[in-house]
């Protein structure tokens, strides 16, 4: 473990950067790509870059730091971020003190390093996910000697606590419980990107939870690639427990578990403590195929996912349950397809959010021969999501007429009216108009219309 505060490297890094921008005001721009969990590396970069004295902006053009966090889980996300990346080399040009850094997922692969070196000449470092805490550095040799970095390629994979972080939701606040994956699902860029995983100590993430929730926070979402495989001196259905045992008026999220790991423990503590934890899962079945599921190296069956589905079902009243699924995975035939449509009937998902398989270098399934041209993945796709507007609606009609707790997200002007937008315990989204209601306020709320992707309601007293 490093301690952030108190690495003298970091430290004179830090220093250097603020002397050497003395005088003059700073902004950092940061574009965020991908996961929670890169939201959550967003706010503690917002954090350090704050400390060497450069304040968040939301106007790209008034920059002197733009970061661009990435994703790599598939090729869709890399490549808007370099047509983005794009859009910002004008700017560099007029500015020539504005500084252009990649970091996340993307920086973690050579290939995509390389691409940087040679065909990015205007980023100024890139960064990969496990040396964010390396920023300081970064920054201060693009500063001061105007040469290029490259951070990547780590074997230790260690983690700073004590960074700071500038939360970008005031009522919600996300904790990272342990990094990395150690599963490599054979289509998966994650283990490669993020490397294995570790977890923090129980004590440094209670004291953080309560540490929010005294400043306000109203939702701890818990992150971890595999985040119910958590374990260091507790295990996660203990870590879980002991958080929904801090007193206050908050609710308790986490993703993304592996069904491997979705232990009878971790399903008690979620029924013991509904709805201080949600009663909502997130569940990556990926494919209904066991066929698939085994060159996938998934490592559990359909049925065995089924029945772990079927404990949270019968133990957590009115609990709602979300998948991923990928479509088109090298060698999926038509009857595998077919069982992936039929196990998404069985299991009634209240969400799911489907990909078409997308090639990773250095994967094992990259390797693998992949003939089924890609309009057949495509008109899989639109079958299975057709397939899953008519559950999620029917799913959500169940709410109709209930009075349910929401926790306000955002709020807009729609048609002169004040809407607000939140979630349900079950994190199912609820637009309703309100006079007075706050952003980060539960407030309660009758469900007047029900559609596939979210509900209508009145505000209740
Ligand atoms: N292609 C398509 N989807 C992928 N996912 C992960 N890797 C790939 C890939 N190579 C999906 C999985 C995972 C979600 C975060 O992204 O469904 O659960
Ligand atoms: Fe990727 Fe599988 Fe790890 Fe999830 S569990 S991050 S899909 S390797």
């Amino acid at each position: 473990m490093i301690d952030f505060s108190k690495d003298q490297e970091i430290i004179k890094n830090i220093e250097a950067v603020r002397l050497f921008n003395e005088g003059k005001e700073r902004f950092v721009y940061i574009l965020t790509f991908g996961c929670q969990q890169n939201f959550a590396d967003t706010e503690k970069l917002y954090g350090i870059a704050a400390m060497m004295g450069y304040t968040p902006t939301q106007d790209v053009g008034s920059a002197d730091l733009i970061l661009f966090n990435t994703c790599a889980v598939r090729e869709h996300a890399e490549d808007k971020a370099l047509s983005l990346l794009g859009s910002v080399k004008a700017q560099k040009k007029r500015n020539g003190e504005l500084l252009v850094g990649l970091v996340g997922c993307m920086c973690a692969e050579s290939t995509s390093v390389g691409r940087i070196k040679t065909d990015f000449h205007y980023v100024d470092f890139t960064i990969e996910p496990s040396l964010l805490h390396l920023l300081p550095s970064a920054v201060f040799t693009a500063l001061s000697t105007r040469k290029r970095s490259f951070y990547y390629g780590t074997e230790s994979f260690d983690f700073p606590e004590c960074v700071p972080t500038l939360r970008q939701e005031r009522h919600r606040g996300l904790v990272s419980v342990m990094y990395g994956c150690n599963n490599f699902c054979s289509y998966c860029i994650v283990p490669y990107t993020r490397g294995r995983e570790r977890s923090r100590g129980s004590a440094e993430i209670i004291n953080e939870c309560r540490a929010l929730i005294k400043d306000g926070v109203k939702e701890i979402m818990l992150l971890g690639q595999n985040v119910n495989s958590y374990r260091s001196d507790i295990g996660f259905p203990e870590l879980i427990s002991a958080i929904a045992r801090i007193e206050g008026d908050f609710i308790i999220r986490f993703m993304t578990s592996h069904p491997k790991d979705a232990s009878d423990e971790l399903i008690d503590a979620m029924a013991e403590y509904s709805p201080k934890i949600a009663p909502f899962f997130h569940l990556p079945m990926q494919s209904g195929s066991d066929r698939v599921l085994s060159a996938m190296n998934r490592r559990y069956t359909r049925e065995r996912y089924m029945s772990v589905l079927g404990k949270i079902k019968e133990k957590i009243p009115g609990v709602a349950l979300s998948t991923d699924i990928i479509v088109g995975f090298p060698g999926e035939s038509e009857e595998d397809f077919l069982d992936t449509l039929s196990a998404l009937t069985e299991a009634e998902f209240d969400q799911v959010y489907a990909f078409i398989y997308s090639p990773r270098v250095g994967t094992s399934a990259a390797k693998l021969s992949d003939p089924t041209p890609r309009e057949v993945k495509v008109e899989r796709l639109s079958r299975l999501l057709s397939i899953q507007d008519e559950i999620a609606k029917k799913k959500n009609s169940a709410l109709l007429g209930l009075t349910v707790r929401v926790l306000v997200d955002s709020e807009e002007i729609r048609q002169g009216k004040r809407v607000l937008t939140g979630k349900t315990d079950t994190a199912k989204p609820v637009h309703f108009e309100s006079e007075f209601g706050q952003v980060g306020e539960f407030i309660n709320v009758e469900i007047t219309k029900a559609c596939q992707s979210h509900l209508i309601g009145t505000e209740r007293k």
